[in-house]
């Protein structure tokens, strides 16, 4: 059966691989994230090879923004099978550097952005009695290293809400299914977001020896979205073979 499936941070690496993937695979796909160009050129090559996909503009630090997003799969496509809260960023230092705002920035795109991706797709989902969130954690949401403790906090913080969100749903019987995705290094842009010099050339050494392509997320998404309806995937950790930590 098609799905409708709305994923957040779609503008490139994991969100912009499972975009396509699902998408070629027949499913309505709506795509969100800042950069509008970005947006507009998946949309392309989506439709370009017979699919169907929309976009909005949406910063997942903005409530409203976030609910209008959940409002336009709702109207264009009529409901929302699978709401994918993956937008975030990673700009990792040590406590010492008292790099703040970019603490408060991973609280608020990587925890907060997920609670209002819950808060405007769990009405639609409790209405129809079915739904799954699939929410994309990190090995830094399972294990701490120097330099990780904000990030990997956002993380941790990310299975603990699924695992939350899942028990409820679970005890309310409302068919909802929560998945965490937890990759390793896969090779996107994240890394793009570190601003500390010797962290960056660290990180960037680390994926250039070993990172995997997004699209082996893309695949695990497909995994837990396709399996049955009374089976729920909770937890996939997924890291490239040939990475120690
Ligand atoms: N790559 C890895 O090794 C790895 C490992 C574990 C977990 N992850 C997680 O995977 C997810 C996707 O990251 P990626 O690796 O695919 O990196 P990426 O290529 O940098 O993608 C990040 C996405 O998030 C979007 N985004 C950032 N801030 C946003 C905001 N305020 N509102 C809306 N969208 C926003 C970006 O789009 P715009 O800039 O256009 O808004 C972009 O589409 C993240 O949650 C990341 O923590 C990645």
């Amino acid at each position: 059966m098609k799905k409708v499936i709305v994923i957040t941070g779609a503008s490139s690496g994991i969100g912009e691989a499972t975009a396509k993937r699902l998408a070629k695979a027949g499913n309505p796909v709506v795509l969100a994230a800042r950069r509008e160009q970005r947006l507009q050129a998946i949309v392309a090559d989506i439709e370009a090879i017979g699919g169907q996909a929309a976009y909005l503009v949406t910063d997942v630090t903005q409530r409203e923004e976030v609910q209008a997003l959940a409002d336009l799969a709702v109207e264009k496509f009529g409901r929302i099978d699978v709401w994918m809260n993956n937008a975030g960023l990673m700009p990792q230092s040590t406590f010492d550097q008292l790099k703040v705002a970019e603490w408060d920035r991973m609280v608020d795109v990587n925890i907060k952005g997920v609670l209002y991706g819950i808060a405007a797709a769990l009405p639609v989902m409790r209405k129809q009695q079915s739904g799954q969130f699939i929410n994309v954690s990190s090995v830094a949401g399972h294990v701490v290293h120097a330099g990780s403790g904000v990030y990997a906090g956002t993380k941790f913080a990310v299975r603990a809400i699924s695992d939350g969100l899942r028990q409820e749903e679970a005890a309310a019987g409302s068919h909802i299914r929560v998945t965490v995705i937890s990759p390793g290094a896969v090779a996107t842009e994240l890394t793009e977001t570190i601003t500390d010099a010797a962290a960056k050339k660290r990180i960037d050494a680390l994926y250039d020896a070993v990172a995997i392509a997004p699209e082996r997320i893309a695949e695990a998404v497909d995994y837990a979205i396709a399996a049955p309806e009374d089976t729920s995937v909770n937890e996939i950790l997924i890291r490239p073979t040939k990475q120690v930590g």
